[in-house]
């Protein structure tokens, strides 16, 4: 066993872990996505792809990296050296990681400055049309959003800088209770509100004639980015759990927080959305601009804006740590740098990428579009042959089982990691590809 550093108990790994997964996917998207799509009905399938697809998968991550001991790229190096077609899926890894933090960074830097604006009570003197037009303002220039990118990049470099132990785990011990917290006290009110019922049955009633294949696709599509998984977060993040811990119950337990804190962003927003009047309309948007007039109106909206801005700030930057740890963990292993130095080189580049991003549109959409429709699907399409057709059934079982338990189970992760997950991918991946659908 070599000295890496590691998680220092089963709540840090958790908490790290869930902490990747729950982000800005979970608290605009998911509920928005859901909305669109049926409500209740959606719902079901999406719980039925995170449970039988996302946890497979996710425990494919992470026997890979506990196994390895390495970055994603070096993973397959060290478990694949004769096949040296799968070291592509570290390449795709880290490339996705650059793709995906720096448009990611660029909406968590709104999320900065609007818990400052909050924070200073300026979003309450303002009109529905300011709103709109301020959040139009802000997101169309330049500045101003590279100033907010570098200052949420320093802030996401401040915590990886300290390393796993003292530095991930530590933060996400905090955050993840906090945000916890938080999203409850905002369920709490939104619920209180007169008219809120609209809200939740719009989340929850089952409306199965919305369900088309399309809807199928984005409830898997959906599942793969708010897990975190197809690119290596999770393997990475494996990387550093002791042989004592329980794989399987990690997966399960960072699958059902991330859904809990989904499900529960919702009932904080339809509630309120519904309770005011106003049309559960997508996107940035919703987050941004209609939220802000939600708080206008609420009785305590200082207090609500604000917590929920900061709720926003740590989710997104839980995330960020875990996106940005790929790359660290890439340029310590492969590059032989100090953790300081990868984390500077690492947080630099982003930051360029970042400043394409604002400065072009295209960019930002291009980076989007690539990652999530692209690369996460065949990550996960190569992750799940890989550990079910070359890793070997006895590095998996041993993986398995390495913390003193009985993997029962085993013959049908196996057959869900062979057949039935690159399969179900395939389907999204060809689809959003235009090829089927
Ligand atoms: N899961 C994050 C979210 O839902 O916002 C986004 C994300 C983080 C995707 C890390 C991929 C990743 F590796």
């Amino acid at each position: 066993m070599n000295n890496r550093d590691v998680f220092s108990s089963k709540f840090g790994v958790i908490a790290a872990a869930a902490g990747s997964a729950v982000g800005l996917g979970n608290i605009w998207r998911f509920p928005y996505v859901l909305g669109e799509n049926g409500g209740g009905a959606f719902f079901l399938i999406y719980l039925l792809f995170i449970f039988a697809i996302g946890v497979p998968v996710m425990l494919s991550e992470l026997i890979i990296g506990r196994r390895a001991q390495k970055s994603i790229f070096g993973a397959f190096k060290v478990l694949a050296p004769k096949y040296g077609f799968f070291q592509s899926v570290g390449i795709i890894g880290v490339l996705t990681a650059f793709l995906i933090l720096s448009f990611y960074s660029v909406v968590a830097g709104w999320t900065v400055e609007y818990t400052i604006l909050a924070l200073g009570n300026n979003l309450a003197d303002k009109s529905p049309d300011q709103l709109a037009d301020l959040f139009a303002d802000f997101s169309n220039s330049i500045w101003r959003p590279i100033f907010y990118l570098i200052v949420f990049m320093g802030l996401t470099a401040a915590v990886v800088i300290g390393g796993i132990k003292n530095g991930i785990e530590k933060y996400a011990k905090i955050l993840m209770p906090l945000l916890l917290v938080i999203i409850i006290i905002l369920c709490l009110k939104s619920l209180s509100l007169s008219g809120s019922r609209e809200g939740v049955l719009f989340l929850f009633r089952p409306d199965f004639s919305k369900i088309t294949g399309n809807v199928v696709l984005v409830a898997l599509g959906q599942a793969f980015f708010s897990l975190s998984i197809g690119m290596g977060t999770i393997a990475t993040y494996g990387s550093y759990i002791k042989k004592k811990e329980n794989l399987l119950q990690t997966a399960v337990s960072v699958s059902f927080i991330d859904t809990l804190i989904a499900v529960l962003a919702g009932v904080a927003i339809f509630p309120a959305v519904f309770a005011f009047g106003i049309q559960p309309d997508a996107g940035p948007g919703l987050v941004f601009v209609t939220l802000p007039n939600i708080f206008n109106q609420m009785a305590g909206g200082y207090f609500f804006s604000v917590a929920f801005f900061t709720l926003l700030v740590i989710a997104a930057l839980t995330s960020s740590v875990s996106l940005l740890e790929v790359v660290v963990a890439y340029f310590t292993d492969e590059l032989g740098l100090k953790r300081k130095q990868a984390t500077f080189l690492g947080a630099f580049l982003m930051i360029v990428l970042g400043i394409f991003c604002v400065i072009y549109p295209k960019v930002f959409n291009g980076f989007e579009w690539t990652s999530s429709n692209l690369l996460l699907p065949l990550g996960g399409i190569l992750i799940s042959l890989f550990v079910g057709w070359f890793l070997g059934r006895n590095k998996v079982k041993d993986e398995l089982e390495a913390h003193g338990g009985k993997a029962i189970y085993l013959q049908v992760f196996l057959f869900i990691i062979k057949i039935v997950a690159p399969i179900a991918i395939a389907i999204v991946f060809l689809n959003n590809l235009g090829l089927i659908g």
